[in-house]
C-alpha cells in the first residue's frame, strides 16, 4: 500500500484475505503520521518512509543541523536514523553519489532525550502536493 491512513487501511481490511505487508508513507522529522503509524503496528505492516528529508528541506535545518553535530553526522543521517529508532524502513532519494554513501552511515544511536526532543518538533511549511495529496 501507499499513502493509506487508518481510515484507509480499516476500510480495506475486511477485504482482505491477505494483510498487506507495507505501507509506503511520507513520514521525515516534524510530520505528524502518528495515528497511521500506529494502525499499521497493530496490524503487523511495516511502515517505509519516503520524503525522509522533506524533499530535502531538512537538510540544512539549524536545529537538525546542530543535533547533528554533537553525534558527528549529517542532518540527513539523523533524520534516517530517528525514523529507524521509530521502526521505519526510510526511503531516501539522492542523485549524488556522496550523498547515496552517506545515507548508508547510520550506525549511531539517538538518545531518548534527543528523540523525544526530534518527536516534538513539527513542521510548518509542508509540502503543498502532499497536504492535498489523498488516495480516495
Ligand atoms: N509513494 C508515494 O506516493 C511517493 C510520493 C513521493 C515520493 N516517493 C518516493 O520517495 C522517495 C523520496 O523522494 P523525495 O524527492 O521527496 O525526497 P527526499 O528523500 O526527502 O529528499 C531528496 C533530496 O535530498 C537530497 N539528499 C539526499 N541525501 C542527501 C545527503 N546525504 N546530503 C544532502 N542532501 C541529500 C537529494 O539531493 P541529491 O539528489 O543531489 O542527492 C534530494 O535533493 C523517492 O524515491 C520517491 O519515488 C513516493
Amino acid at each position: 500500500m501507499s499513502n493509506f491512513t487508518r481510515a484507509d487501511l480499516e476500510s480495506l481490511l475486511p477485504a482482505c484475505t491477505t494483510v498487506p505487508a507495507v505501507d509506503q508513507i511520507q513520514w521525515y522529522i516534524g510530520l505528524d503520521v502518528a495515528d497511521t503509524v500506529a494502525a499499521c503496528a497493530e496490524h503487523g505492516i511495516v511502515v517505509e518512509a519516503y520524503s525522509p528529508f522533506a524533499h530535502g528541506r531538512i537538510v540544512n535545518h539549524p536545529d537538525i543541523v546542530d543535533m547533528g553535530r554533537r553525534y558527528e553526522v549529517t542532518a540527513p543521517q539523523l533524520s534516517l536514523r530517528y525514523l529507524l529508532q521509530k521502526g521505519a524502513v526510510p526511503l531516501p532519494k539522492a542523485t549524488t553519489r556522496d550523498h547515496i554513501l552517506a545515507n548508508a552511515e547510520v550506525d549511531f544511536e539517538i538518545s531518548d532525550a534527543d528523540m523525544a526532543t526530534l518527536d516534538a518538533m513539527h513542521d510548518t511549511e509542508s509540502h503543498p502536493l502532499a497536504a492535498n495529496f489523498r488516495w480516495s
